[in-house]
């Protein structure tokens, strides 16, 4: 539907973004797996991956610091200025302000490298998560796309991806093997909750 090509995303990367989910979101959209499009690239700062990989694939970006007055604000005026539908967070890692969950209500998602509710929550981010799941001894690991609400990583989860835990894996291996799926699962949880929504 003409409609639906017409949606657009707002992707929102962190300081040490690397982008890796981003470059997988733009690249499902530009080969139609997703009917969107990419409006905008939100990043902390410049100089970073996920910026040079932003402007690599031609896409629009823009750099909001949360340093300074009025960020809230500043941000949902730059996701407004493209007209963005839904915002994806893909490495995103401060706790998003709430005018951002008010002004796209349950539209905002996120992917976390590990089967919520277990190891997500403040300071479960990076390489920590990997590290509570072998000391844990987990068999199993992999990601959950869910929305985002208030409180670090409590939404709705919508899609999760398994993958084993190997006895001989370092918080590295089960990290690389995570990030694998999660560049499946956030396309297809993103396709999902867009044709659920409408
Ligand atoms: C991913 O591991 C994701 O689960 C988490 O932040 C990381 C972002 O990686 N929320 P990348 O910048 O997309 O490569």
């Amino acid at each position: 539907m003409l409609g639906d090509a017409m949606t657009t995303l707002g992707i929102l990367v962190g300081s040490q973004g690397r982008g890796s989910n981003m470059k997988a979101i733009a690249t499902a959209c530009a080969e139609g797996e997703i009917a969107a499009r990419v409006g905008v690239v939100v990043s902390p700062k410049g100089n970073t991956p996920a910026v040079e990989t932003a402007h690599d694939l031609g896409l629009s970006v823009a750099i909001v610091s949360p340093a300074g007055e009025h960020y809230a604000q500043r941000l949902v005026d730059e996701l407004d200025r493209y007209e963005v539908d839904w915002v994806c967070l893909a490495g995103y890692m401060r706790l998003l302000p709430i005018e951002v969950l008010q002004r796209w209500p349950n539209r905002v998602l996120n992917i976390h490298p590990a089967l919520l509710p277990k190891f997500g929550g403040k300071g479960m981010f990076g390489h920590h998560v990997h590290e509570a799941v072998i000391a844990a001894g987990e068999t199993e690991s992999g990601c959950s796309v869910h929305r985002v609400s208030e409180e670090y990583d409590k939404g709705e989860v919508l899609l999760q991806m398994r993958c084993p835990v190997l006895p001989q894996d370092t918080p590295e291996s089960l990290a690389a093997r995570v990030l694998e799926l999660e560049h499946h699962a956030y396309p297809m949880a993103i396709r999902q909750v867009m044709d659920a929504t409408g």
